[in-house]
């Protein structure tokens, strides 16, 4: 196992002149992610994923729980963390400086690490994420949305990290460029483990093996992406199939009614106001349920299952 996230909740308590009570992004979840396994990590907006995701990369400290990357707390690391594990952000110009060539852009963590054959390294992962010689020295500003987004990922593959979190990293683009990115994903997810952050079902089932369902901070469901489309365990994996889109991954048929963020992250469960099994049960939130399948094991929290 490479990551193992226990009993991780993440609060914010808001600024230090307006006291509110603590906001829980992210509440009780636990996950963890194998070598050179590739995990979605599916959720609405607001879900907790961008919080997920700093927070595997040490931008978010846990308020309880902890994570380990081979067995080691996270925050125990000195800066060689950063040579583990990497993050491709949802904007890639917020991710690159724009005075910076393209070659500049992804030598720079080689040379903050003191590495030696560099030359040899930004060539290699340059070209694995398909930028054509003649764009190397370039300067970042200049490139397409999805030029940036391929430099960016050469950034985060140069160190050769052993788990690449990329948190929407193809919402920002045009649709074709989107699932160009995504392809790029596809060939380069069992070089190191992947976590790939997404609100879009069709994008996240085509990428991860595994899939980690998140709702009002909460996880649902975490279940191997075949058996997950087969057959969905969790009542709102069954509305997310059913509501999947006709004519534009970014639309799709229903939405969530009543869904405020304060009673979505209550004691209960996040999805019952939608839920067509809703019981008394659900306003408090359900124990785990494991369900054993042929390559490995379905989790849920559901009260159908108890
Ligand atoms: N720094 C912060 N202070 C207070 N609340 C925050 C902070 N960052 C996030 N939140 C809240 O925590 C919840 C989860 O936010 P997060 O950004 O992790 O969700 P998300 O799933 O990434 O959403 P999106 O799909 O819109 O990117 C949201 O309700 C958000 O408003
Ligand atoms: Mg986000």
């Amino acid at each position: 196992m490479l990551l193992e996230l226990k009993n991780i909740s993440v609060a914010y308590f808001g600024s230090f002149l307006f006291k509110r009570k603590p906001f829980f992004a992210l509440k009780n979840i636990s996950f963890s992610v194998n070598y050179r396994e590739s995990v979605t990590i599916l959720g609405e907006s607001g879900s907790g994923k961008t919080t997920l995701g700093r927070l595997t990369v040490r931008l978010v400290k846990p308020t309880e729980g902890k994570v380990f990357l081979k067995g080691r707390n996270i925050f125990s690391y000195g800066k060689e963390y950063t040579r583990k594990v990497s993050m491709v952000f949802q904007n890639p110009r917020e991710a690159l400086n724009p005075r910076y060539s393209v070659w500049e852009a992804v030598e720079e963590p080689l040379l903050v690490h003191g590495i030696k054959n560099r030359k040899e390294i930004v060539e290699k992962v340059l070209t694995s994420v398909d930028i054509e010689e003649k764009l190397w020295f370039r300067k970042t500003y200049q490139l397409s949305g999805g030029q940036k987004q391929r430099v960016a990922i050469a950034r985060a593959l140069a160190l050769n990290p052993l788990l690449i979190v990329a948190d929407e990293p193809t919402s920002a683009l045009d649709l074709s460029v989107a699932y160009e990115i995504l392809e790029l994903f596809k060939k380069l997810k069992h070089k190191q483990s992947l976590i790939f952050i997404t609100h879009d079902v069709r994008m996240g089932t085509k990428v991860g093996e595994k899939i980690i369902i998140l709702l009002g901070g909460r996880i649902l469901e975490i279940s191997p992406v075949k058996e997950f489309l087969e057959k969905p365990l969790h009542p709102y994996g069954v509305f997310l199939l059913n509501n999947l889109p006709v004519e534009s991954p970014y639309k799709r048929k229903g939405n969530l009614k009543g869904m405020e963020l304060e009673t979505l992250r209550d004691e209960g469960c996040p999805f019952r106001i939608n839920c067509p099994y809703n019981h008394e049960k659900c306003k408090l939130f359900p124990p785990e349920r494991i369900v054993k399948v042929e390559n490995g094991e379905r989790r849920v929290w559901c009260w159908i299952y108890i």
